[in-house]
């Protein structure tokens, strides 16, 4: 089985995926640090030398690889990537592959981008509190309608890593 995991930026996606690998004894891959380690250059990087349009392109390229190379596997998205191209159609035809939405609030995801927003180069020139409110906001309006085909949702405002982990495990192992 392969386990993706889906969510807007700083939504825990990594943490909870390298946890969760660990419990299951599952190998652990993050898209982008994937992506960084093929590419040879830093996601803030590759935004400024090539663009987005190139980034979704090789996003694409590289999730497509990572499936259908690997089996026992917990695999980090971006926080776009199930929403360009066909990815998240992809993934829901792709066997063996089961995807988890990990569902946190505005407030959540303010509190917790505001320290981490210059590593992400779509939230870096936002500048005060209310951009950032405003800006998850419309984002989050958007994205939901790719992130609510995940197979499985799961909320995680209120729960700590572990027990996250847990209620994943509880329901997929
Ligand atoms: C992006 C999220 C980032 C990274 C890139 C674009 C997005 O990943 O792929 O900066 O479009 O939401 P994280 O969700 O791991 O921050």
């Amino acid at each position: 089985m392969i386990v993706i995991l889906i969510g807007y930026m700083a939504s825990g996606k990594s943490t909870i995926g390298r946890q969760l690998a660990d419990k299951v004894n599952y190998q652990f891959v993050d898209l982008d640090d994937y992506i960084e380690e093929r590419e040879k250059m830093s996601i803030v990087d590759l935004f400024k030398a090539k663009g987005e349009i190139y980034f979704r392109k090789i996003e694409s390229i590289y999730l497509k690889e990572i499936i259908e190379e690997n089996d026992n596997l917990i695999l980090s998205l971006g926080g776009g990537t199930p929403c360009y191209g066909q990815n998240m159609e992809y993934l829901k035809k792709a066997i063996n592959v089961n995807s988890i939405y990990l569902k946190a609030s505005i407030g959540t995801l303010v509190n917790r981008l505001e320290n981490e927003k210059s590593k992400r180069p779509l939230v870096a020139h936002l500048k005060t509190q209310e951009e950032l409110i405003e800006f998850i906001g419309k984002h989050l309006f958007e994205r939901n309608q790719f992130y609510s085909l995940a197979n499985e949702t799961f909320v995680t405002d209120k729960l700590a890593t572990e027990a996250i982990v847990k209620a994943i495990r509880n329901k997929l192992f």
